[in-house]
């Protein structure tokens, strides 16, 4: 098999020559930092062997627990938030049909909660599983996050409710601390069957974990695949491999070169509407792994086409401060070409015989020329084909360069000390015990 490989010529005449080769030493001091476990926060260093100490054992626990849901249940609720949903979530949607969401196939419907707090959200959710069988992953590490507890204390009454409570035993499954936290004191309570996130293991780095093979095992997709995927990718990007054929050390010393020459955001685009989740889960893990210290690369991500007609003009003519990363899918799974058209009333007769992928190559190809052309230095990572292999090995590509990334900017890339602020304020505004002197500083800020 081949790997998926990254081409940076398209950020030439933008920083000067050598500027990335220029980073090799720290970029290989980052990667044996990682390797010997001696950096910054390296007590959640456990998603770095993750692919290659999976055990099959492992494997077939998860997917027996997934196979027992596919056949107890019609619909599972992922209930998460961050960390514990995006993976599942990004995996799931670009390996699925685009319609999955409308079709009826062999394969539970995956929908999602505990990624919010909107009343009408969650409504609707109870409103749609009100005739369904469901069955609910619980995903959380900490056990105590609102988001997801609350929308979990609807979901287990309404599936308790409804399905009976040995029923009801059977489809909720925990994804949690192997001690801490209320999703653990619920599971061994209630007897649900439950999983463990280790402890080295931090949420935006546990897709590989059952926080992420579980969900995608209950959507049919194979979890050995995916491994096997990240496993080659954790060979192909060790401290050994030399600096140019290093994928992860070439992406985290491209995109620092880029930064400290004032490319301040970095743009992930992508051809295919699949890969949207893609992009969201990537933006949490550079974003919460390096936005820190006043420092740090802004992620954001378009969907194109779709986004040359709205955020296009920006990144064409608008301020200088950015880079896109983008992910081109060599090949199509299925084949569609433009038919022929007597009339040709559209004009698209030109177009007659190719298939909608040349197209969409073409788009592709000419927006990389313009945006170089408007001061846009371009990365290119290409993919052989969207399957489980090949977003296995993107997966930890994007885990390995964030990690040394993170490292060559000089931050802690495995903690997120801001997240806590919005929490305290929230807990304090809603008068959770434990929080009455906030409470008090607020109510005497807001007058
Ligand atoms: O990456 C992270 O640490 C966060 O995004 C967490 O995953 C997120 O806040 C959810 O936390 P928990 O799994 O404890 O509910």
């Amino acid at each position: 098999m081949n790997n998926i490989s990254l081409n940076i010529d398209k950020t030439a005449g933008f920083i000067a020559e050598g500027a990335v080769k220029a980073y090799a030493p720290k970029v290989q001091e980052a990667l044996e930092m990682l390797e010997k476990g001696n950096g910054l926060g390296n007590d959640f260093l456990g998603w770095l062997h993750l692919p290659s100490s999976i055990t099959e054992e492992h494997l077939n626990d998860i997917q027996e627990t997934a196979n027992t849901l596919r056949e107890l249940c019609d619909v599972v609720v992922v209930a998460g938030i961050g960390g514990s949903y995006l993976g599942a979530r990004a995996v799931i949607e670009a390996l699925s049909n685009n319609f999955h969401c409308y079709l009826k196939g062999n394969n539970p419907a995956i929908i999602y909660a505990g990624h919010n707090i909107s009343e009408d959200y969650l409504f609707e959710l109870t409103e749609f599983l009100k005739d369904k069988k469901f069955g609910v992953i619980n995903i959380s590490k900490s056990g105590t996050t609102t988001e997801t507890a609350l929308a979990f204390r609807l979901l287990k009454k309404q599936c308790e409710d409804q399905r009976g409570i040995e029923v009801a035993r059977k489809v909720i499954v925990a994804v949690t601390d192997a001690k801490r936290g209320a999703a653990r004191t619920t599971a061994d309570n209630e007897g649900y069957k439950s999983f463990i996130i280790p402890d080295n293991v931090g949420g935006r780095f546990s897709v590989l974990t059952p926080v992420g093979l579980l969900p995608i095992a209950i959507a049919g997709f194979d979890i050995k695949a995916l491994v096997k995927g990240a496993a080659d990718m954790e060979a192909a990007t060790a401290p050994e491999v030399p600096f140019e054929e290093n994928i992860a050390a070439v992406y985290a010393a491209t995109r620092n070169a880029l930064y400290a020459d004032g490319k301040k955001i970095e743009i992930l685009v992508n051809y295919q509407p699949k890969l949207h989740y893609v992009s969201e889960w990537w933006k949490q893990l550079y974003g919460e792994s390096e936005g820190k210290e006043n420092k740090g690369i802004f992620p954001a991500s378009v969907d194109f086409s779709t986004d040359l007609h709205s955020m296009g003009q920006w990144i064409q003519q608008g301020e200088r401060t950015i880079f896109e990363t983008v992910i081109s899918v060599e090949n199509t799974n299925h084949s569609l070409v433009v038919p022929t058209d007597e009339k040709n009333l559209d004009g698209l007769n030109f177009l007659a015989g190719k298939h909608v992928d040349e197209v969409n190559k073409m788009a592709e190809l000419g927006t990389l020329l313009a945006h170089v052309d408007g001061g846009v230095p371009n990365l290119r990572i290409v993919m052989p084909k969207l399957d489980e292999y090949y977003i296995g090995q993107l997966l930890y590509f994007f885990e390995k360069g964030c990690g040394v990334s993170g490292y060559v900017l000089g931050v802690n890339p495995f903690d997120q000390p801001g997240v806590e602020d919005y929490k305290r304020n929230m807990f304090a505004l809603l008068g959770k015990p434990g929080y009455e002197a906030e409470t008090e500083a607020i109510k005497a800020r807001l007058g």
